[in-house]
């Protein structure tokens, strides 16, 4: 077992996926292993994949070929498939792609560690003259139910043994609330590469916080794919050893009369029970599921951030039904007049598919007037991209040329554009908290390449670098700061708007957080 191996690990796809690098690498460096940015010199070469559209995963078989061509010289490399993709192809991608050792579905994260060291160790063997072989681990085509079952649940082991060191954190943390998915849109792969939902207990999530908040942790995001149709039901809790155990979800709409503790408890418990916190937000929100008693918490709560990213899919009632998305856009816009009653101050977020089986010029226009009414401060447009072994894919035809669907892309980018654009001109003048996140990508680029022609910012500054972060609704601000301010919340003076963001000034000294 060589565990002074190096790793390289690339992530693709949602939050969910960049939650479970997160946990994986560092599960994995706890056994010792090393993580490295070159993947030709790595001795295992590991992808998390996803599947949601055909374009990302052929951004990932892009990198099998690379990888296969390398291992032509180099053959002691492990290519690893893990994620989405390695749940959707199954075994089928070995065949295809045999310089695969290992193919690893989201529900056997928890067996990675463990088949890499198989790997490493067979690769001594393969040395003797016997082959290696390749391993595929697909977990989550059964979709279980009740209880019992998800009390022998080993994925809750690799969020509970997540690393609190404040060296794999840079102020900013994910939580998972829910796992999987029970909605079954027509188009969407999710309900079989995630499986069925399982919701975690409440009592370890707020630990999972506290925790975290000790570690220096500022903000925290809850991730489910219908973040709001958490569920616990604490009564029927079954417990090993006295922790309660995740549950099996169900799919019924959410009535804060059901037993248990439902999103708006879980909310109100984090907030309330981890003061230190200073920012909770949470993504992805079914619009079906979202009641008055989630949006009367987060009003009284100064601390949840005043964010909702609330897919909307399309305006036209018969492609909503045909997605199986469970609302009607009057459904969809009653929610919103009811956000803006109660939170004036919220920014929402949508996304949309154009080109759904059968989308008529007279539905695409109902989604450019929805747009144009709706006052999303962003908007995710994606062309309709048919997956095997989903609904859709299977009972439909892709019948919108793509040259239809590229224009209906175009024309859906433009409005989202100005709308973003009218959103981020309203804060010209005012000072806004600012989440520091990163460095921004084109200061990153000038300092690597000196490039006098990529300047730094909108007003050139030589002493101060150009930062990146976000307010509470989620809307990215481009400051003249520094580094060390990552991981805090600063006050900026926004000064300028663009459709993707906003610049300012910062006003004062940082806020401790
Ligand atoms: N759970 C989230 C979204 C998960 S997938 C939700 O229900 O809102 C993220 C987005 O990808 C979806 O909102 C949808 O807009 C898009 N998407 C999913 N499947 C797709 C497909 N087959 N073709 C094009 N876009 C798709
Ligand atoms: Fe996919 Fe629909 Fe589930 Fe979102 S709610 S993950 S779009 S099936
Ligand atoms: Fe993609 Fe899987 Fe997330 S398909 S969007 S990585 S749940």
């Amino acid at each position: 077992m060589d565990r002074s191996a190096t790793i390289y690990l690339e992530t693709f796809g949602c939050q969910m996926n960049v939650l479970d690098s997160q946990l994986v690498e560092s599960q994995l460096r706890g056994l010792g292993y090393r993580f490295i940015d070159d993947w030709r010199a790595a001795d295992v070469v590991l992808y998390n994949t996803c599947s949601v559209r055909d374009h990302a995963e052929h951004k990932v078989y892009s990198r099998i070929g690379e990888v296969g061509q390398h291992k032509r010289r180099n053959e002691d490399t492990v290519l690893g498939v893990v994620g989405c993709m390695a749940e959707r192809e199954g075994a089928a991608m070995l065949a295809r792609y045999p310089q695969i050792d290992l193919l690893c579905g989201p529900g056997e994260l928890d067996k990675l560690p463990l088949l890499i060291d198989n790997m490493l160790r067979t690769d001594l063997a393969r040395r003797t003259r016997r082959r290696r072989e390749n391993v595929a681990l697909q977990g989550n085509t059964h979709r279980r139910s009740g209880t019992l079952a998800a009390a022998e649940d080993r994925l809750e082991m690799v969020d509970l043994a997540r690393s609190f060191s404040p060296d794999e954190h840079h102020g900013s943390a994910y939580v998972r609330i829910t796992r999987g998915c029970n909605k079954f849109c027509s188009y969407c792969v999710v309900p079989q590469t995630r499986g069925a939902e399982v919701h975690r207990p409440p009592d370890t999530i707020v630990d999972e916080c506290r925790q975290l908040v000790e570690a220096g942790v500022v903000e925290i995001t809850l991730l489910g794919q219908t973040v709001n149709h958490y569920h616990f039901d604490d009564t029927a809790a079954v417990s090993v050893d006295g922790v309660r155990q995740p549950q099996v979800g169900g799919s019924a709409i959410r009535s804060p009369n059901l037993p248990g503790t439902s999103f708006a408890e879980l909310l109100a418990r984090i907030h309330d029970e981890v003061p230190d916190l200073q920012r909770l937000r949470f993504v992805t929100s079914f619009p079906r599921d979202f009641g008055d008693d989630i949006l009367e918490t987060i009003r009284t709560r100064p601390r949840i951030c005043r964010y909702l990213h609330l897919p909307v899919q399309s305006a036209s009632n018969r492609i909503l039904r045909l997605m199986n998305r469970g609302y009607t856009v009057e459904q969809y816009e009653d929610l919103l007049v009811r956000i803006r009653r109660t939170l004036p101050d919220a920014e929402i977020a949508s996304d949309l598919i154009c080109g759904f089986p059968s989308e008529t010029e007279e539905d695409h226009a109902a989604t450019r007037d929805l747009l144009r009414r709706s006052g999303f401060k962003n908007c995710f447009i994606f062309k309709y991209s048919p997956r095997p072994g989903t609904s859709a894919h299977e009972k439909m035809e892709d019948d919108v040329p793509e040259a239809v669907k590229r224009r209906r892309n175009n024309e859906l980018l433009e409005i989202q554009n100005g709308v973003s654009r009218a959103i981020h001109e309203r804060y010209v003048g005012r000072t806004v908290p600012v989440f520091v996140e990163s460095v921004s990508r084109r200061a990153e680029k000038s300092r690597n390449t000196a490039d006098p022609s990529v300047t730094v910012g909108w007003e050139s500054a030589q002493s101060t670098t150009q930062m990146c972060g976000r307010t509470g609704g989620d809307l990215i601000v481009m400051f003249d700061g520094e580094p060390g301010q990552i991981g805090s919340i600063v006050d900026v003076q926004i000064e300028q708007a663009a459709p993707l963001a906003l610049f300012g000034q910062l006003a004062g000294a940082p806020v401790v957080p």
